[in-house]
């Protein structure tokens, strides 16, 4: 009888111990979800792919033409992942739209390139509501809870911003007054607010450097041709060097200029911003000057990012990608051939 005792509270105690055991996990993947840095493991023990909703800009450039080429190979080769892509075409109320429909289809992941930097709290809350990460891609957002996104994957763009005005500063020399007009990406888009802020940090310290001109050019060529015509007919010859926040405003700039009847290169400097193709092409032929590289090739890195965090890891809340500076026509024809974008 006394066997039979014990044997039952044996057993008694075996399950006690083993539905803590259970408690204590779920409580580590809810807690994990709450402040959004790991998810749960689950994909690790099936063979389900994990499911990634990517919430694309549009494709106004062709550095984000190379970014979202990057992310569809890495991820639709890759059989651990189904991708979901959705392209704003510029517009926050698309993206944000898209994200609900990722909520709503449960997705494992949220990949957002965020259009601008504010405006995201209530659609974020959600996701973590529904204890989706997220990720964001290239820009970076404002958010008073942090929490709202798991990690950054992307560029330093005040320092990007710096490195330009201390390349144009080195190439025209620091005695010589310089007028720059300069042309920014996207209104309220953080590769704007960034590069603007880290090249002024630098030319303000210059007192024969001046900025005379600032607007939009909207990251695309035919609108940096357009506001580079009309820095053209206000201020003409006055005109030393262009910033363009990136290269399709710089190519489009280059246009402008010559149609005008100045050489692009010589008579006005060129700098700006990602490196693609057809920028060190016009470095080569010396009609621009400078470029600052941005990586676009960001489909590892997310990759990478994800496996982790589906595996229960905890990921870099900044994972950087790598950047160099080109100057003049040796370098650039240097590093052509290596190019992949
Ligand atoms: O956010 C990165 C910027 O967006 C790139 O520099 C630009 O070309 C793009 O469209």
């Amino acid at each position: 009888m006394k066997q039979v005792f014990l044997f039952f509270i044996t057993m008694f105690s075996v399950v006690l111990i083993l539905s803590a055991c259970s408690t204590e996990n779920s409580t580590n993947v809810n807690s994990e979800t709450d402040n959004n840095s790991e998810v749960s493991n689950d994909n690790e023990a099936s063979s389900d792919p994990i499911v990634v909703g990517f919430s694309q800009i549009g494709a106004e450039s062709g550095w984000r033409t190379a970014e979202t080429e990057s992310i569809k190979e890495t991820l639709e080769n890759d059989p651990q992942f189904e991708l979901k892509f959705s392209d704003a075409q510029q517009k926050q109320e698309n993206q944000i739209k898209a994200l609900r429909s990722f909520i709503a289809q449960q997705v494992d992941i949220i990949a957002l390139a965020p259009v601008v930097e504010s405006g995201w709290e209530t659609v974020l809350t959600e996701a973590k509501e529904a204890g989706i990460p997220v990720i964001l891609l290239d820009r970076r957002i404002e958010v008073e809870d942090e929490s709202l996104y798991t990690s950054f994957i992307g560029s330093d763009f005040i320092l990007e911003g710096e490195n330009a005005a201390k390349e144009l500063i080195n190439l025209i020399g620091e005695e010589v007054e310089t007028n720059i007009v300069e042309l920014q990406g996207t209104v309220g888009a953080s590769a704007a607010n960034d590069r603007m802020e880290g090249f002024a940090n630098i030319i303000s310290k210059n007192e024969k450097y001046n900025i005379i001109k600032s607007q939009t050019g909207e990251f695309t060529r035919s609108k940096g041709k357009e506001v580079m015509e009309a820095f053209l007919k206000s201020d003409g010859e006055n005109i030393d060097a262009v910033y363009a926040h990136n290269d399709d405003m710089a190519l489009g700039a280059i246009q402008a200029i010559e149609e005008y009847g100045l050489k692009p290169g010589q008579d006005i400097k060129i700098v700006s911003v990602d490196g693609i193709s057809d920028i060190f092409e016009a470095v080569i032929a010396g009609k621009a000057n400078i470029i600052v590289e941005c990586n676009p090739l960001l489909g590892p890195q997310l990759a990478q990012a994800a496996k982790d965090l589906m595996e229960g890891k905890e990921i870099e809340r900044w994972i950087k990608t790598e950047e160099t500076v080109f100057v003049g026509s040796e370098e650039a024809e240097a590093a052509l051939p290596d190019r992949k974008y």
